[in-house]
């Protein structure tokens, strides 16, 4: 019986445990990997009229043009965009993974 309790106890105490898990700072994504290291220096401050990462505002008609297109105009350069932010080593998934990291920061 009383083995039976410690046992019980145990159990929620490990689930206690692992409830705090999420609190501890998650590892940042790869495409934030990405952006900080090729697009931050732009994206972050507006350089050159640069959309800025979490201004719905700035981004709101170039949200609605669609990932394709967001992607190839990153890839191939845009206005004061050069193409890949100037690092062309960057593939299109990593193009795309840090897009994609962008415009998460819109929600
Ligand atoms: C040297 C500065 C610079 C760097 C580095 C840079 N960008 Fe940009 N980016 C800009 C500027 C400036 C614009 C706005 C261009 C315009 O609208 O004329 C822009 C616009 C964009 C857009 C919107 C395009 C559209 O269709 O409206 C996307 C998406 C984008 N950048 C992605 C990236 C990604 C991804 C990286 C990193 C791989 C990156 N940028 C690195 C300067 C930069």
């Amino acid at each position: 019986m009383r083995k039976q309790l410690f046992s019980v106890l145990i159990i929620a105490l490990c689930a206690a445990c692992s409830e705090k898990e999420p609190a501890l700072p998650a590892a940042p994504s790869a495409g934030e990997v990405l952006f900080t290291k090729n697009c931050k220096v732009c994206h972050a401050q507006g350089l050159n009229g640069a959309p800025i990462v979490g201004n719905k505002a700035m981004w709101a008609g170039r949200k609605d043009q669609g990932l394709e297109v967001l992607v190839q105009h990153a890839s191939e350069g845009y206005g004061l965009m050069p193409a890949k932010g100037g690092n062309t080593e960057l593939s299109k998934e990593e193009i795309t993974l840090a897009i994609e990291y962008m415009l998460s920061t819109l929600n």
